[in-house]
């Protein structure tokens, strides 16, 4: 499995990993993700990741994807919050593995790629997760971050409320992210 820069020609791999949540989440009501009530069309997907593409050339956004056997199977994205001078150095984290190849250390890697191309870019990264959602948790911590808060009614699926827990990651600090870390 090759980590390695989102690349122009990635638009296909990435779009095909993130409509099939909209598949999974049918069977799987616990995903931790949230999704637009119905699957974007292609030309949504292209807009978005031409948009996407523009922010890492503009070094608004960095974005690591894993890629095994040709076939892009997760990504890991910080896009800057906002151009505002006070908060500039913010970046917002999200993390996506394809259904089949979670559990196998592609998230982790993908986390510590996307963090350590971060430096230069972002001195503090926040994030949102479902408190349900164990294993993104546990990758989070172990890389550094911490929850700082959490909103009980943070997420509805199916009527149902979950909690939403806010972390982040001082990427300042000596060995305060997974740059400096292990991952296993
Ligand atoms: C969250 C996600 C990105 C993690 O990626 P991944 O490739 O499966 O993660 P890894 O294999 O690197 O690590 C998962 C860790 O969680 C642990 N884990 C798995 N199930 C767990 C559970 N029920 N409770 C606690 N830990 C659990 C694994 O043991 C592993 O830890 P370890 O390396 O110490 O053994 C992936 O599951 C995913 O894409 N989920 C759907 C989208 C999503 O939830 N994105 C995050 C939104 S905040």
């Amino acid at each position: 499995m090759e980590i390695r820069p989102l690349e122009w020609k990635d638009f296909a791999g990435l779009t095909e990993v993130y409509l099939d949540l909209y598949q999974e989440v049918e069977t799987n009501p616990s995903l931790g993700i949230s999704l637009m009530p119905s699957p974007p069309s292609l030309a949504d997907e292209a807009v978005w990741f031409a948009r996407l593409y523009a922010a890492v050339l503009e070094r608004n956004a960095v974005v690591s994807v894993a890629v095994e056997d040709g076939r892009v199977v997760g990504s890991c994205t910080v896009e800057r919050r906002d151009r505002h001078a006070e908060t500039h150095d913010i970046g917002t984290l999200g993390l996506l593995v394809a259904r089949g190849r979670r559990g196998a250390g592609v998230g982790s890697k993908l986390l510590v790629d996307a963090l350590a191309r971060c430096r230069g870019l972002f001195e503090v990264v926040v994030l949102t997760v479902r408190a349900d959602n164990l294993p993104a948790r546990r990758i989070y911590e172990r890389v550094g971050f911490q929850s700082f808060g959490a909103l009980p009614h943070g997420f509805r699926r199916g009527g149902v409320w979950s909690e939403m827990v806010w972390m982040w990651a001082d990427l300042t600090q000596p060995g305060g992210h997974a740059a400096e870390r292990k991952t296993a």
